[in-house]
């Protein structure tokens, strides 16, 4: 295989090796160390050797302490799980779609031009700069990286430096799979080095990621046809139709691939972080909890290998798709996933929603509009602060807000949306990046406001519009 930049041979040989072989892909640079097996021993002693923590806490050498080893190892270890693990779904992803013979081109063994850097980008995808070996970092910065090569990208999955993508190689360094992982689409970068390469930034949502795109350069979609009872060309143009920062986690169970009024049934994909205090989760909340969500899209979503039990999806007139599939009883011969969940439910609930800095937002302003919001507009009676949605059972049926009940009518639960805990809106660029509302129906925080105004009859002037936007924006 031609090499597009200089990596010593050892190092490459090195990860390949650990691709292969790891359970879990392999710990990029700045990686925590202390995971697998005796991390937890491990920590413990450090703890009981006042090596980690605040020494000072009360009853540290008790109970408290192995509270605290156990907060760090699950923390460690859920990163590690939402970063790089595949749950196996390269069985899907790579040996049934083919999709790493699209990626790699014609020329690396697989089919068609292959996916240049340059094309990656474009569809959204993203390159952690942390898994950069500095020399390349250095040429990247110098623009003398070939960005027009797929081979370059074929040596970004080795080095496992693209985002939520794990590459699978064999001994001659070809590419023979490619799973993915969660932070596929609830991961982007900082952009520091260059646009769509930099740090990474977990849980964000990848609003720029075009998931329908990207999964139909697949040669095979067979699995698809098959299930979804329609042929190739219709599962590439329902594919194609969901745009940048979507996905239907949805297709698959009831085989509705438009709304109503035509448009594609895809949702945005949305932050996995700022979820602490809050009961259900997902648009359509009534489906569950984080947890259950995870082992939700692992199993039925990303094809991980596991087990998922919704014995809801078994109904073959509502959900005709996951019915005819078993997804309602799903259960693989070895199970990657459910050992996992503890620790992926831990870490998300650790990402805190980033604050907005103050000048981003005009203070007084905002402070007018907290209380319109708290008082006259009506927000708080759903939007609870500080969690900003209701504590306890926090689900409205669309028409209480003033919307069509699709997207809550394909939900296994009570067919309503979960009030989305307010976060982060002054961030337009990335987390709140094609609009607002599960579909993005409202493109500005603006035409949000315009909406509640009409629908509850608030009777709001220009400059308390103005105040309420203010105080959105410093959530
Ligand atoms: C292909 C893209 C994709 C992948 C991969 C994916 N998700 Fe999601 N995720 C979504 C979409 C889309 C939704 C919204 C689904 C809905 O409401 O119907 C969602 C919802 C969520 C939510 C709910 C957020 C909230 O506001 O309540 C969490 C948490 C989450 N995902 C975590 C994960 C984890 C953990 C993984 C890996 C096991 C994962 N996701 C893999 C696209 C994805
Ligand atoms: C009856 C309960 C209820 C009231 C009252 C309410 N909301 Fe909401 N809000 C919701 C629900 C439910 C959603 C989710 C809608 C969806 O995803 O389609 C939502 C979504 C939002 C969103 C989009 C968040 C995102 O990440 O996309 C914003 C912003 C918002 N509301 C602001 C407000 C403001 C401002 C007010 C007061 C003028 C208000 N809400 C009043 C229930 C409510």
């Amino acid at each position: 295989m031609r090499r597009p930049f200089a990596v010593g041979g050892a190092a490459l040989l090195g990860v390949a090796l650990i691709v292969m072989f790891s359970l879990y892909s392999p710990p990029s640079l700045g990686q925590p160390s202390a995971t697998g097996p005796f991390a937890y021993i491990a920590l413990a002693d450090a703890h009981t050797q006042g090596k980690v923590g605040p020494a000072a806490e009360p009853g540290a050498g008790g109970f408290d302490s192995q509270i605290l080893a156990h907060a760090q190892q699950m923390l460690a270890e859920g990163r590690q799980i939402f970063r790089f693990d595949t749950f196996g779904d390269q069985a899907f992803w790579g040996d049934q779609l083919q999709l790493h013979k699209a990626l790699a081109g014609e020329k690396l063994g697989g089919v068609g031009p292959g996916l240049s850097p340059k094309q990656a980008l474009a569809l959204g995808l993203k390159v952690d700069a942390d898994a950069l070996p500095a020399d390349l970092v250095q040429k990247l910065g110098a623009g003398q990286v070939n960005l027009e090569d797929p081979a370059t990208t074929a040596a970004l999955l080795k080095l496992n430096a693209v985002l939520g993508v794990t590459g699978f190689f064999d001994e001659q360094g070809g590419l023979k799979s490619m799973g993915i992982q969660c932070a596929f689409c609830h991961s982007t970068v900082d952009d520091s080095l260059a646009p769509g390469i930099g740090h990474r930034l977990d849980g964000w949502p990848n609003r720029d990621l075009n998931v329908g795109a990207i999964v139909a350069l697949a040669p095979n979609l067979k699995p698809f046809t098959d299930l979804l009872g329609v042929n190739d060309a219709t599962v590439r143009q329902v594919l194609n139709s969901w745009g940048p920062g979507k996905y239907d986690a949805e297709l698959n169970v009831d085989g509705k691939a438009s709304r109503p009024d035509g448009k594609p049934a895809a949702t945005l994909i949305p932050p996995a972080f700022g979820l602490l205090g809050v009961n259900n989760h997902t648009w359509s909340g009534s489906r569950g909890s984080t947890t259950y969500w995870n082992a939700y899209v692992a199993v039925t979503q990303m094809h991980g290998q596991g087990i998922f039990f919704d014995p809801r999806l078994n109904d073959p007139a509502e959900f005709p798709i996951a019915a005819k599939a078993g997804l309602g009883n799903k259960r693989d011969p070895v199970d990657q996933i459910t050992a996992k969940l503890p620790a992926l439910h831990y870490y998300q609930l650790s990402i805190p929603a980033p604050k907005a800095l103050p000048g981003t937002f005009d203070a007084a302003a905002a402070s007018r509009g907290q209380a319109l919001f708290n008082g006259q507009a009506k927000c708080a009676t759903c939007h609870v602060p500080p969690i900003f949605s209701e504590p306890g059972w926090n689900l409205h049926a669309g028409p209480e807000i003033g919307i069509d009940n699709f997207q809550a009518d394909r939900s296994p639960g009570e067919k309503k949306y979960r009030t989305t805990p307010l976060r982060s809106l002054f961030d337009t660029a990335k987390i709140h990046k094609g609009g607002f509302y599960h579909d993005g129906r409202f493109a500005t925080l603006r035409d949000v406001v315009d909406h509640y105004d009409g629908f509850f009859k608030l009777g709001l002037t220009e400059n308390e519009k103005g105040d309420l936007i203010e105080y959105l924006k410093s959530l």
